[in-house]
């Protein structure tokens, strides 16, 4: 049995590569549920994974309880300010250690027999100790086990279980510059708020890493009815403007202009003045701004499951345009299955109304609960269960979009970008990029087709 998964799995990576030459993808890497426990290991064994920003730690103590993968992790602010990252699994029994989502202490303690670790992760009690262990044992090799690389960029925090990781920022590449358009508009930076939106969704997380990449295609029809609600723009091509920009290590982003048709959208995705004014001063490159001036809608995929937005929508049909940012993750908990986390972030010095109102725009279009959010979730899962179909799951699926279009030799930004919003380059990228991690080849650094 085992062997004949093995020969399954491989088939199906034999397939993906020998499909995506030609711009086809084998619905088996959806549907194929041997996928999954290889991925834990060789992807998100090897990758960096987002774990959160720093300011949901703001004090000592403050912690989350986050993943990579399929292991639980506590990230957490120790009494000298650092952040860490711990796995979350008791060193006695192996039981989850920290149950609670997010919270602030000093010491965590194991429900299962006590033992009880600093949040700098030394095991500093045991009860019972000198009954217990009279000759005793060497309580400092037996604290919890930290991720072996935690780093954070522009307060994104990072953990890789790899030992052998690169460092972040070579990892990142040049998605760093473009998480500084969004992430860097004002000194103060950005900050979350709230606690993340938290739901599961029955479809299988590559969907929407491969959505977020480089999907703009599917607005003017998943979406329609946000065009028809006068919550998007009335134009259904609102979406198709360049470019799609492809980036190293698997990691991809859309920033699309509206179309000139759109002559009374704001500039700066209508950000208010007093974010626009600290601008010049506060992004590392002056590219920034004007990219930022012209644009409408930013998508991304930081490899493997970190989606981000910057978007102006409207939250209601009477409402003005207005601009919001959400990183959400896509966590792998089966192959058809996965939650999804949604962090809502604003810029800190920002005033309050335009707080309020952006907040507002993300929940009403990409909380959980939102219009877009559903559209997008609901079509996913039904890919899922269709590919499980043995005729359908046996099929490949279409992915020649733009393979004819050469590079924008015109682009000022890093990245090789397609001078069209309607184009799979970045979703052909990220399936190549997951195939190396899967077939355990050299990744980083590497020329991608
Ligand atoms: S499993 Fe944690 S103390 Fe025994
Ligand atoms: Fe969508």
């Amino acid at each position: 049995m085992t062997t004949h998964r093995t020969d399954d799995v491989e088939r199906s990576l034999r397939d993906v590569a020998e499909g995506l030459q030609k711009g086809r993808l084998p619905a088996r890497a959806i549907s194929d549920q041997a996928l999954h426990p290889l991925e834990m290991r060789r992807v998100f064994g090897r990758t960096w994974v987002f774990l959160g920003h720093e300011s949901e730690l703001p004090g000592s103590g403050d912690y989350v309880v986050r993943y990579i993968g399929a292991d639980s992790v506590i990230v957490c602010r120790d009494e000298s300010g650092r952040i860490r990252a711990l796995s979350n699994s008791c060193r006695h029994r192996g039981t989850l250690l920290c149950r609670t989502e997010m919270g602030n202490t000093s010491h965590f303690r194991c429900p299962y027999h006590g033992w009880t670790y600093s949040n700098t992760g030394d095991l500093v009690g045991v009860p019972a100790m000198k009954e217990a262990y009279a000759g005793g044992f060497g309580k400092d090799e037996w604290g919890l086990r930290p991720i072996p690389h935690v780093d954070s960029y522009s307060g994104f925090i990072f953990g890789s279980v790899d030992p052998s990781a690169p460092s972040l920022v070579d990892y990142l590449g040049d998605m760093a510059f473009y998480l500084d358009l969004v992430a860097k508009k004002t000194a103060a930076g950005m900050e979350v708020i709230g606690a993340p939106h938290r739901w599961v969704v029955e479809a299988n997380w590559k969907l929407g890493a491969e959505n977020f990449v480089g999907d703009a295609y599917h607005t003017l029809m998943a979406h329609r009815s946000m065009v028809e609600l006068g919550m998007a723009p009335g134009d259904p091509n609102f979406a198709s403007s360049p470019a799609h920009i492809g980036l190293q290590n698997g990691h991809g982003i859309g920033v699309l202009g509206y179309p000139p048709t759109l002559a009374e959208f704001p500039e700066y995705e209508g950000y208010p003045d007093e974010v626009i004014d600290q601008m010049s001063a506060s992004y590392p490159d002056p590219l920034h701004k004007e990219m930022l001036r012209r644009s409408a809608f930013i998508h991304a995929t930081v490899f493997p499951n970190l989606s981000f937005i910057n978007v102006t929508l409207s939250s209601d049909h009477m409402s003005i345009p207005t601009p919001f940012v959400t990183f959400r993750s896509w966590r792998p908990l089966a192959h058809d299955r996965m939650e999804i986390t949604s962090w809502f972030l604003v810029e800190r010095d920002a005033p309050e109304w335009f707080r309020e109102a952006s907040q507002a725009v993300y929940v009403r279009t990409f909380g959980p609960a939102g219009v877009f959010e559903q559209d997008d979730t609901e079509t996913w899962r039904a890919i899922t269960a269709a590919v499980q179909g043995p005729f359908a799951g046996d099929g490949p699926l279409n992915y020649e979009m733009g393979m004819d279009l050469a590079p924008d030799g015109d682009w000022p930004g890093p990245g090789r970008a397609i001078p069209s919003g309607y184009a799979e380059q970045n979703q052909r990228r990220f399936w190549a990029t997951w195939l190396r991690y899967m077939q355990e080849q050299p990744v980083i650094g590497e020329a991608l087709p």
